[in-house]
């Protein structure tokens, strides 16, 4: 299958003027790393963007004891794109960047394509896998709305659960939002997103809504309603599927979805199952975008324990970087990086998590050399 760009991410009307600002944040473990491998990537591209590289997360809290400084924030507010590389959430705050990016500035649409590639064997799914998770990215378990069940139970003494029960007085709670505003506006994205694979003859156009409205009945049940309503007036073919069902389908027939649309823990669950179908999570790109800005990051995490190494995998955030200057515009530049990232792989020059004995380096310079 020729993996091309729009593929992944719908055309969207934001061309910047002039030379396009990107913000590179690195973060923790192997971050800074694939970061800067994707931007000689971009810069072999012949792709003009100024670049800033703000201090933020651990070294921020190292020297400013804030992981996230107002003039980085700045920074960012006067970004185009941001170029993200990977946190260690087992440090403190330093997970601050990631924050403000998804809660403050809400760059709640979370695109997470998983496409076969030829070169690369996938323990599931055979080869024709082409699907994108859409994963709201705003709200659900994840703004951190947790707390002491003694506080909510004094301040809230009158509240049953679903069964008429009181709530236990000794514990921890984590609220789980659902507004239909970003209800709303994430199924709107995951609908002109397989609108346009169908136009585009890339896949059907159908939506898959993975929920779990059979347990979350008032939450979820709010999530399926919504979706179903826009859906249905879009004309596009959809099914509804537990969460449960939907991650085991994965395993078994990958190649069976198109567009995923679901809420914020299923889709950063799912998308850790799904990344296997295209040789695991250091191929696996993405892009959150919101209605004024947009961040790229692979979905894998920081590896501390192969920082320095040389080990990492810079691929999917090259890919990321691909999907970047789909957004910025410069899909012809996109198309290229994607083509020499696989065309590298399928001449054997590969990290040792695809069985290869490349190093970030070596890699990143047999990308170059290709797009030189
Ligand atoms: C992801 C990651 C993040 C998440 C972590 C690093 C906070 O797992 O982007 O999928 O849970 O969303
Ligand atoms: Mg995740």
């Amino acid at each position: 299958m020729k993996l091309s760009p729009d593929m992944w991410i719908p055309p969207i009307e934001r061309k910047p003027e002039g030379v396009p600002k990107i913000v590179a944040l690195g973060g923790d473990g192997i971050g800074p790393e694939v970061v800067e491998a994707t931007l000689r990537c971009i810069e072999a591209l012949g792709v003009k963007l100024e670049i800033s590289r703000p201090i933020h997360g651990t070294d921020a809290v190292k020297e400013l004891g804030n992981p996230l400084p107002d003039e980085t924030k700045r920074t960012i507010d006067a970004a185009d794109a941001v170029l993200f590389g990977a946190i260690d959430t087992s440090i403190g705050n330093a997970k601050a960047a990631l924050l403000y990016l998804r809660f403050d500035l809400a760059m709640y649409a979370n695109l997470r394509p998983v496409t076969s590639v030829d070169c690369i064997p996938s323990i599931i799914g055979g080869d024709n896998t082409n699907l994108v998770i859409v994963r709201e990215l705003t709200e659900g378990l994840y703004p951190g709305r947790e707390g002491q069940l003694a506080d909510l139970t004094s301040k809230w003494p009158e509240y049953r659960d679903g069964r008429g029960n009181e709530l236990p007085k000794d514990g921890a709670f984590s609220l789980r939002v659902m507004t239909p505003e970003a209800i709303e506006r994430i199924v709107k994205f995951g609908i002109r997103l397989a609108k346009h694979r169908k136009d585009k003859g890339y896949s059907r156009g159908h939506i898959s809504l993975v929920h779990k409205a059979n347990m979350l009945q008032i939450g979820d049940g709010l999530f399926v309603e919504i979706c179903r309503k826009h859906i249905e007036a879009s004309g596009l073919s959809y099914d509804e599927i537990y969460v449960d069902e939907a991650a085991r389908r994965l395993v078994a027939e990958p190649q069976n979805y198109d567009v995923i649309v679901t809420s914020n823990l299923f889709g950063d669950v799912l998308s850790d199952v799904a990344s296997e179908a295209m040789g695991g999570m250091p191929m696996v790109p993405s892009a959150a975008i919101g209605d004024t800005g947009a961040y790229f990051e692979s979905c894998h995490g920081s590896a501390p324990d192969i920082v320095g190494t040389g080990k990492a995998n810079p691929a999917a955030t090259i890919l990321s970087g691909s999907m970047m200057l789909s957004y910025l515009g410069e899909t012809e530049a996109a198309s290229r990086l994607i083509d020499a990232t696989l065309g590298t792989i399928r001449s054997g020059i590969k990290t040792g998590d695809l069985g290869g004995s490349a190093t970030t380096d070596s890699f990143t310079d047999a990308v170059c050399e290709r797009l030189g």
